[in-house]
Order: structure tokens, then sequence, then C-alpha cells
């Protein structure tokens, strides 16, 4: 039964940001519990087409580079995929960005910036997207939307990333109220809410022994998060195993919230 619950078997999926950190770790994950075929997107065509190549060798990955932070593009990777599918099991919202800057200095732009690509666009590519993932989604076999937020989105960091919060404390309740709206349709929406986890985005900390001992010291289970630690959430939450869950946010953090 627990090989059932967790199968990713005949699920077609969208994940954004796909290429790298915690999006490639997702789609692992997906390729692995058996996923039909995993499309990804991110903006540079060459790392979106390698990163699909090299995931393939878990399963079927297909590549479709898109600017996400822009609504045509949006329009434009949702028709290319309704191209090629007609339907849609599991969407995961995943690609974003940060910007950190003193208080002073904080510009307009890098606020735009990441409010944009955090907040607005999981809720237009949702919205783009609700009809593929309803066509076949029934009350016994729902379709889910995962959102990736932030631990920072409902603690304050410290560190002058103030649009990276805020955005991501939108996208939760983004999350709560499209889940509201999406159940009717056979949808769920949930949201993961990582702490620290190795990728691009922290390697300006991971690659500094001294403050990636620093944030151990500080974190509960003493580590920071791994692919297999996305991964198996962000899989409960797609396949049958998650089935009754929708609207919530699951913090992924080793119990640095509770600490906070
Ligand atoms: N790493 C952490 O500790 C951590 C903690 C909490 C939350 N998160 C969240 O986890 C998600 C993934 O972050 P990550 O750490 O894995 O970052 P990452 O390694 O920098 O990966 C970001 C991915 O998003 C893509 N991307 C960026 N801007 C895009 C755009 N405008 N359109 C389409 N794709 C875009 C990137 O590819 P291109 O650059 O080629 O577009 C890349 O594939 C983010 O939402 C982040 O806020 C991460």
């Amino acid at each position: 039964m627990l090989e059932d619950l967790f199968s990713m078997r005949d699920k077609t999926c969208l994940v954004t940001g796909g290429s790298s950190g915690l999006g490639s770790y997702i789609t692992r994950g997906f390729l692995d519990a058996g996923a039909r075929r995993v499309y990804i997107t991110s903006r540079k065509a060459d790392a979106c087409q390698a990163a699909a190549e090299a995931l393939s060798e878990f399963g079927e990955c297909i590549a479709i580079p898109g600017n996400m932070a822009s609504l045509d593009e949006i329009e434009r990777v949702a028709g290319e995929l309704g191209k090629r599918e007609d339907h849609l099991d599991v969407l995961v919202n995943n690609a974003g960005t940060a910007w950190a800057a003193p208080l002073a200095d904080y510009p307009e732009s890098g606020w735009d910036k990441v409010m944009e690509l955090n907040a607005k666009t999981p809720f237009f590519l949702t919205k783009a997207l609700a009809g593929m993932l309803s066509k076949r989604a029934t009350p016994e076999s729902t379709s889910s939307i995962i959102n990736v937020t932030s631990v920072a989105g409902s603690i304050p960091a410290g560190d002058e990333n103030y649009a990276y919060g805020a955005s991501k404390a939108a996208l939760d309740h983004v999350t709560t109220s499209l889940a509201l709206r999406l159940a009717r349709k056979n949808i769920r929406v949930n949201a993961i809410a990582p702490g620290r986890f190795y990728s691009k985005m922290t390697r300006y900390v991971s690659e500094d022994p001294k403050a990636l001992q620093a944030e151990f010291d500080m974190i509960p289970l003493q580590r920071w998060g791994e692919d297999r630690d996305i991964a198996g959430i962000a899989v409960m939450l797609a396949s049958q195993a998650g089935a009754f869950v929708t609207g919530e946010v699951i913090t992924v953090d080793g119990g640095f919230k509770l600490i906070a």
C-alpha cells in the first residue's frame, strides 16, 4: 500500500526553476517515484536543456525554457505545454529570487523583481494552467499545486532581504485562497516553506565554512536541507499520500522556526 500511496505513476508534472537547486531535487524525486513526464522551465535555455537531459537518466524530463517573470512568457509556456499535453497533474511553482540591500539603499527595482517572480508569477501561472489541471482531476484522483515559499515568509530573517520574506508571506496567502477556490475543481494547493538548503541561491553561505558552521549551530537538527528532504515532502503532496491535504504550508527547516 505504501508504494502506491507515494507513487507518481502516470503523472504529468511541470516544475518551474527545475534546472537547478530545489526545483531539480523535486524533479528528480518525481521521476524516481515513477512520474510519466516532468517538464521544467528556467530562463537560460542551454542550462534548462542540459538539466532536462541529465534528469532524463531517472525518467522523461523535457525542457521548456522561459522567463516566468513575464506574463507573455507565462502564456507562451502554458500554450507550449498545452500543445504537448491535454492535461496536467502537478504544478510546482518553485522559481524564485532574492534581493538584499541596506534599508537606505533598497531599490524599487529589487522589490519589484522579487515580488513579481515570487508572488505574482505563481498566481498567474496557476491561472493559466487551471484548466489543464482540472481536466482529469476527480475527487478520488486530485491534481496538486505546490508553491515553494520559505520559512522567511513567517519570521523576519534580519538579513535585509526585505522583499523576499514579504513575497513568500504573500505566496503563503495565495496558497490558502487558491486552495479554497480550486478544491471544487479537485485541485489541491499547498506550500512547502523550506529553511536552508544547498543551492545556487545559498552558495554565498555554504562556500564559507565558518558561516555554514554558525548556521548548523543555530538549527536544531544541526544541518542544512538536502535533495531528499525536499523531494520527500513534494512527492507526498503530489501523490495519493497527500490526497486529503489542501491549503497547508509545510515548513521543512530542521526545526529552525522553533528557535526563531
Ligand atoms: N535554497 C534555500 O535555502 C531556499 C530556502 C527557502 C526557499 N527557497 C526557495 O526555493 C526556490 C528555489 O530556490 P533555489 O535555492 O533552488 O535557487 P536556485 O538554485 O537559484 O534555482 C532557481 C531556479 O529558478 C530559475 N529561475 C530564476 N528566475 C527565473 C525566472 N524569471 N523564470 C524562470 N525560471 C527562473 C533558475 O534558472 P535561471 O536562472 O536559468 O532562470 C533556477 O532554475 C525559490 O523559490 C527559493 O525562494 C530556497
